[in-house]
């Protein structure tokens, strides 16, 4: 196992690179399971996860290459309709295979993925969606099996739930209904911009879907789908993890995000310039620099277009050391708060309570050992570490691994002293 050695005190400058989207790449990756043609995928991010979707479409029969960012999958025939639990335990967004499967093979056996540390993870928006396009369900020996012998028929499906919408269970009813009978509309559909780089693949392919980013989407069914060129949309968190090292670290010149949709942003660009940060954007590039006088501020993390979940950690590694107080809430996964005890051991004042950490900020954090507990955690254990006095260990960075393409070198390209070494 590695861990890294962050050392204290970085000062950035330059220019950097951002990658496609993970969570945008691995839904498009499950959906070339709909075509028995060839289908080529650009910017794959090289990460643990997009690694693990192509070893289950692999396990699945189809045949996979991938060079430098591209991917090419050519589902031609498959061997049969089971992403086996080997390889579902290890990422949770395998389940993303389930709709793709039903709609081709008209069965779908996905082992059921269990909690995970940011919080109970359910299932059971993707089952009401795919139950009302007419599959039965049933779970045995720890899978859930879905099967619609005489296929799928169009619906009107609601897919709200107590925590908003779901964005992995709107693209699982979406890469099903393309090949059902009728028109299916998703009531309640999540709008982020990962679902809408999925509709246009997906219509890309041939399908006939419309509102994709909106919370209602229609999808009239086609027979069937052929092969298709991609390119994945920039990885927004990635982007709002380097802004976030940018506010924390930047020197005079501030730091150049190269490569990104500054629309996707938004919600994070206002959180920073209200506290204070200059973010300046021109085409696809954002630029960062220090604030002289930084303050906090009180976010709430909610489905697209406000602040995401998924930057939520980030900004509480932020607010550890930006003067006066904070509070950052939830609402999506409300016992995703894992970073904060880690962050306490380097210093941090913070204390969280359902589903709200508030936040004081502290001068300077200090290095200590620290444990990674998920992937947004770890980055943000890698951001507190940048400023922190003396050389943080940050454990368990398979963790980090999974969603962000050579972080540790990209920092270091922009002038942060950081080794990965066996633990
Ligand atoms: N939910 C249910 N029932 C369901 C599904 C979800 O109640 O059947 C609840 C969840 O418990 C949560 C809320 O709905 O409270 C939203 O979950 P969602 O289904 O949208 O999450 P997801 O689709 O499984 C994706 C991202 C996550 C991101 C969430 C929220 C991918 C591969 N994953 O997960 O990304 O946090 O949407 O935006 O796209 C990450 O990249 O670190 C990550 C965890």
């Amino acid at each position: 196992m590695e861990k890294l050695i962050v050392h204290g005190n970085a000062k950035l400058s330059g220019t950097v690179n951002i990658s496609g989207s993970k969570n945008a790449a691995l839904p498009i990756l499950a959906a070339t399971l709909l075509t028995r043609e060839k289908c080529v995928i650009r910017r794959v991010p090289d990460v643990s996860d997009t690694n693990y979707m192509l070893q289950i479409l692999q396990n699945l029969g189809a045949e996979v290459e991938r060079a430098s960012g591209t991917v090419t999958v050519k589902a031609e025939t498959l061997n049969g309709a089971e992403a086996p639990y080997d390889l579902v335990r290890k990422m949770r967004a395998s389940i993303c295979v389930m709709g793709p499967l039903l709609a081709r093979m008209k069965e779908s056996i996905v082992s059921l993925p269990g909690g995970c540390v940011i919080g109970d993870r359910p299932v059971d928006l993707h089952l009401r969606g795919l139950e009302g396009l007419g599959a039965t369900s049933k779970v045995e020996g720890g899978n859930m099996i879905l099967s619609s012998p005489k296929g799928l028929r169009g619906q009107e499906i609601d897919l709200r739930g107590k925590h908003g919408t779901t964005v992995l269970g709107t693209d699982n009813v979406m890469m099903a209904a393309v090949l059902a009978k009728g028109t299916t509309i998703i009531e309640g559909a999540a709008c982020e911009p990962e679902v809408v780089d999925l509709a246009q693949f997906l219509n890309k392919m041939g399908a006939k879907i419309q509102g994709a980013g909106t919370s209602h989407i229609e999808i009239t069914g086609v027979k069937e789908l052929g092969g298709v060129e991609h390119t994945v949309i920039p990885d927004r968190i990635e982007a709002g993890t380097f802004l976030i090292a940018g506010a924390l670290a930047a020197g005079k010149s501030g730091i150049t995000l190269r490569r990104v949709e500054p629309d996707h942003l938004t919600a994070v660009i206002e959180v920073l310039k209200s506290c204070g940060y200059p973010v300046e954007r021109q085409g696809k590039t954002l630029t960062i620099g220090r604030a002289s006088r930084p303050i906090g501020a009180n976010i709430t993390a909610e489905p697209y277009p406000h602040f995401p979940t998924d930057m939520q950690a980030q900004m509480c590694a932020l607010f550890a050391t930006t003067p006066g107080l904070s509070v950052v809430k939830d609402t999506i996964f409300p016992q995703r708060f894992m970073h904060c005890s880690e962050m306490k051991r380097m210093g941090a004042d913070i204390s969280v309570d359902d589903g709200t950490a508030v936040i004081r900020g502290v001068d300077r954090l200090s290095a200590a050992p620290v444990m990674a507990s998920d992937l947004r955690a770890s980055a943000a254990l890698l951001l507190a570490a940048l400023t922190a006095k003396g050389n943080t260990e940050i454990h368990r960075v398979y963790h980090i691994d999974r969603g962000y393409e050579n972080i540790d070198d990209k920092l270091i390209g922009l002038g942060a002293e950081i080794e990965r070494v066996q633990a």
